[in-house]
């Protein structure tokens, strides 16, 4: 079998479970990120996985086949802008929009190892206390079990603190774990983890006060992406905000959001009118 028709199943299989279309160049990947699973399933080679994918239906190798091929790249307080209209704007406004409900949810979809949800916790401590007496509902999803396990788990490598991380954030919301650096119990429960195809029913989620939708879109095809716009559409609340990330925007997919520059950041809302 060839190397081609190898690359070729692996393409379909990902795009028709997460929606992530894989383009030609992604070929060499395949290799490096394939090989660990094809040791675990004890074959010798990615063709000798493929066939034993090609041969079973749907189970849980096709799965780590898809969550090991798809970007999980991610930091803390990744590109710092949204983190600052989130502290400065999008808050302190919803904060006086909710004062009679005294609720905020909050929606981050493929949240990858957690490192963004939990950045949002820790702005949550951090600057608004007031939100302690408040109903915060944090949910992070993604399509990876492995990433959430990762993730609700909260311990992270050094260099991964030391990416966008303040020090002083990192001795007041980690401890030690060994070598590594674990989220406290507290900010790790402000977040609820969830298993989530953003391809799949969004059903189960409340209306969203504000939606970090980062560094996903960019992975699907014009038509998906369309399609989870529409539903973000359906999920948002009327004066919620959308975060999306610093590759990817609304324009010309969209016609239901416009951009709203927010200091160094462009989030989205409604169109009015
Ligand atoms: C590049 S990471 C982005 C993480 C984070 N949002 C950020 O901006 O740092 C993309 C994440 O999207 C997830 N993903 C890919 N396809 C998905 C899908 N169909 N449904 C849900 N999550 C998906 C991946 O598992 C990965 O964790």
């Amino acid at each position: 079998m060839s190397a081609e028709t190898d690359f070729e199943y692996i393409r379909q299989l990902v795009r028709k479970r997460a929606e992530v279309a894989l383009s030609e160049d992604k070929a060499y990947l395949v290799e490096s990120r394939l090989a660990p699973l094809a040791r675990e399933a004890r074959v010798d080679s990615i063709s000798e996985l493929v066939r034993l994918l090609r041969r079973d239906p749907f189970n849980y190798l096709h799965q780590l086949v898809v969550e090991a091929m798809v970007t999980t790249e991610t930091s803390f307080f990744r590109d710092e802008h949204p983190f600052e209209a989130l502290k400065n704007f999008v808050l302190p406004e919803l904060l006086k929009q909710r004062q009679v409900e005294r609720t905020l949810n909050l929606w981050c979809a493929a949240c990858s190892s957690g490192q963004e949800p939990y950045s949002i916790a820790i702005l949550i401590r951090e600057y608004f206390p007031q939100l302690a007496s408040w109903t915060v509902n944090l949910i992070a999803s993604d399509i990876s079990a492995s990433m959430l396990a990762r993730a609700r788990l909260g311990s992270y490598k050094p260099h991964e603190v030391n990416r966008g991380l303040p020090l002083t954030l990192l001795q007041k919301y980690f401890h030690h774990s060994g070598k590594d650096w674990q989220i406290k119990e507290d900010v790790r429960q402000m977040v609820d983890f969830r298993q989530l195809n953003l391809a799949e029913s969004w059903s189960l989620m409340p209306s969203m006060d504000i939606m970090f939708l980062r560094n996903v879109l960019i992975y699907f095809e014009i038509e998906t992406k369309q399609t989870i716009l529409a539903k973000v559409r359906q999920v948002l609340c009327p004066d919620g905000y959308l975060f999306l990330g610093g590759g990817e925007t609304t324009i010309n997919l969209d016609a239901a959001f416009q951009p709203v520059q927010l200091g160094k950041a462009v989030c989205y809302q409604f169109r009015s009118g």
